[in-house]
This record gives structure tokens, C-alpha cells and sequence, in this order.
């Protein structure tokens, strides 16, 4: 069956009235210290509670059926709520102390309620939110702090992929020339890959290195494209770092980008208050480079985080997880 962009993803607006008093209650809520637990907890509980009630019915329910393993694949919100006051986008990536946590509310109102944010301890500081806008001398690199073009990818795709994010929340909160998000369904690229290439691709003869963004140097060796246990395609690369272990995997990474650069992507300019919500193993994301400010929030989600501190030995109720224990 022919998938077409449309289907991919889904549109939605949140009608006006309910944006005004989703703001407004947003505003009396604090943006605690992440590392204190239980002030963590209450402000996602109390995010999440607003969320429920400011949520028109069938925003509510295609937000349900985009948490379920069979929904869609990707979905956009606009017209959410943002900081009335926003500070200038902090140039050395963390987030400034003088903002509101209206977006942070509104973030962790859309997923807490379906999903459970987590992070890593090794990328930006093990923020459960991640400012995505150009860093001071970092501009030049590709990766969420440059300016420079990141071609399409998924994230953290080093991991094995229990442990990589399920999925991504971009949020808009400035966006002073347009610059749009690219994204591009697996299904896609599958049905126009030849089946040589997907062969290819389905074999472990590639390794994932991190991402710049990691404060660690590790790699894994793995294929891109695998069916998981229920016979769904899933992908893993960063098309422009991935390295070959043999010559069918140097042919099969030319022949990916080739491919790449071939098909029509989805280009969503996330204007402050849009949400673009995706499952980082069944699309994949990019961008052009671009000028001017550009700062969007990003979280990174995922069913359960019992697997996580099973595996890192983390007892604690956290959501920070250590990327080379879970290697
Ligand atoms: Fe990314």
C-alpha cells in the first residue's frame, strides 16, 4: 500500500480559548530543580492535569492513539501555549533560570500522561528538556547546537534500541526566519529502496558512533533497518556519521544518501507553540541550515523506564540514565 505524507502526519490546532486558559494556569507553575525527585514529579503531575483538562476531545484522543505502538507515526500540534516573556535563546545550551516553564509545562502535559520522559546523563547535562539552539562556537558542528545542515537521522541511534528514545517532542518557541524541521517516514525510504539495499541495511556490518551531542566516545556495530518482533521496519543511523564495516556497507551508505537526497520530505516549520511529536525509530529527522534565532525544546520519551534502571543497576525513580551502562 502507497503511504503518503499526509497520512504520516497528522495536523491539529488548539482552539484559542483553550490555549488562553492553559497559558494562564501554566503560568503559576514553577520549573523545579530535575534532580530533586519528588518537586520533579509534582510539577509533571500538575503539567499533565492541566494538559487533561485543556485538551479538546479529539486533540485528546488522536494524542492517545499517537502514544499507542500502532498509531501514527508522527503528529503536529500548534497553537499551544508558550512563555508570554521569552528570554533571548541561551547561547551556551541550558536552559535560562529567568524563564517561565510554560512550554516545559506544556511539554510534559503532552507526554507524561501517555509516555515518561528520560535523558541521559551524558548528553546536555541529563535535562529531562533540551534547548535546541545554535551554542557559542559550536554553530559548525551538526548536531543540535550548529547552524550548519544535519541531514536526516534518527537520535541516539549508538544504543541499543530498547534504551534509545521511543520517541521526540520538538517544541517551537522562536523561530525568526522559518526555519523548517525535515522529516521522512521509514516507510518511505523502504519502498523506494531497491531490495539489495534494504538486504544490505538489514545486516550488522555498520557502526553507529555517537552523536556529538554524547560526552562519550562509544560506538556500536548494528544494522540500520531491522523488523521488530511484531514485523514492523525500525531504523537506527545518522546517515551522515555511520561507517561501514565492510565494501556492502560503504556501497549501502552511498546508496542510502543517494536515495535520501532523492525523496520528498516533510518540511514543518515549528512556530513558537507547535509541537511535533515522532517516533524516533520510524522517521527520521533533519534540517537545512538556517539564520537567525532559532530555539526549540526538545524531550525525549519512552514507554517504561523499568528496562533503563534494570539495566543501569539505578534503583533510584529518576529518569536520568548513564548512555555507556546501557550499551
Ligand atoms: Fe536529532
Amino acid at each position: 500500500m502507497q503511504t503518503t505524507l499526509e497520512a504520516t502526519l497528522q495536523r491539529l490546532r488548539l482552539p484559542i480559548e483553550n490555549k488562553r486558559i492553559w497559558l494562564r494556569e501554566a503560568l503559576t507553575l514553577r520549573f523545579p530543580d530535575p534532580g530533586d525527585f519528588d518537586a520533579w514529579r509534582a510539577f509533571v503531575e500538575a503539567s499533565v492535569a492541566i494538559a487533561m483538562s485543556r485538551l479538546p476531545g479529539p486533540v485528546a484522543e488522536t494524542l492517545d492513539r499517537f502514544f499507542d505502538p500502532e498509531g501514527p507515526d508522527a503528529l503536529l500540534i500548534e497553537n499551544l501555549p508558550v512563555d508570554p516573556n521569552l528570554p533571548v535563546p541561551p547561547q551556551d545550551g541550558r536552559r535560562p533560570s529567568v524563564k517561565t516553564a510554560v512550554s516545559e509545562a506544556v511539554i510534559a502535559g503532552l507526554i507524561e500522561g501517555h509516555a515518561s520522559i528520560l535523558s541521559y546523563s551524558n548528553e546536555k547535562s541529563g535535562a529531562p528538556i533540551h534547548e535546541i539552539t545554535p551554542v557559542q562556537g559550536l554553530e559548525h558542528t551538526t548536531s543540535s547546537t550548529g547552524r550548519v545542515p544535519f541531514a536526516c537521522h534518527t537520535d541516539a541511534a549508538f544504543l541499543a534500541p530498547r534504551f534509545c528514545p521511543r520517541g521526540l517532542l520538538l517544541f517551537g518557541l522562536l523561530n525568526q526566519h522559518d526555519a523548517p524541521t525535515a522529516i521522512l517516514p521509514l516507510d518511505y525510504i523502504l519502498e523506494a529502496a531497491p531490495h539489495s539495499l534494504v538486504r544490505s541495511l538489514q545486516k550488522p556490518i555498520f557502526r553507529h558512533p555517537s552523536p556529538s551531542s554524547f560526552e562519550t566516545s562509544a560506538s556500536v556495530i548494528r544494522p540500520i533497518v531491522w523488523r521488530d518482533s511484531e514485523g514492523v521496519a525500525r531504523i537506527a543511523v545518522q546517515t551522515h556519521a555511520v561507517l561501514p564495516m565492510n565494501e556492502e556497507a560503504e556501497s549501502a551508505i552511498s546508496q542510502l544518501r543517494a536515495l535520501l537526497d532523492t525523496l520528498a520530505q516533510e518540511r514543518v516549520v515549528l512556530r513558537p507553540g507547535d509541537a511535533l511529536l515522532f517516533k524516533n525509530d520510524r522517521v527520521l529527522h533533519g534540517r537545512d541550515a538556517f539564520t537567525g534565532a532559532r530555539w526549540l525544546q526538545r524531550a525525549y520519551f519512552t514507554d517504561s523506564l523499568v528496562p533503563f534502571r534494570e539495566q543501569t543497576g539505578d534503583a533510584r525513580r529518576g529518569f536520568v540514565f548513564d548512555a555507556e551502562r546501557l550499551l
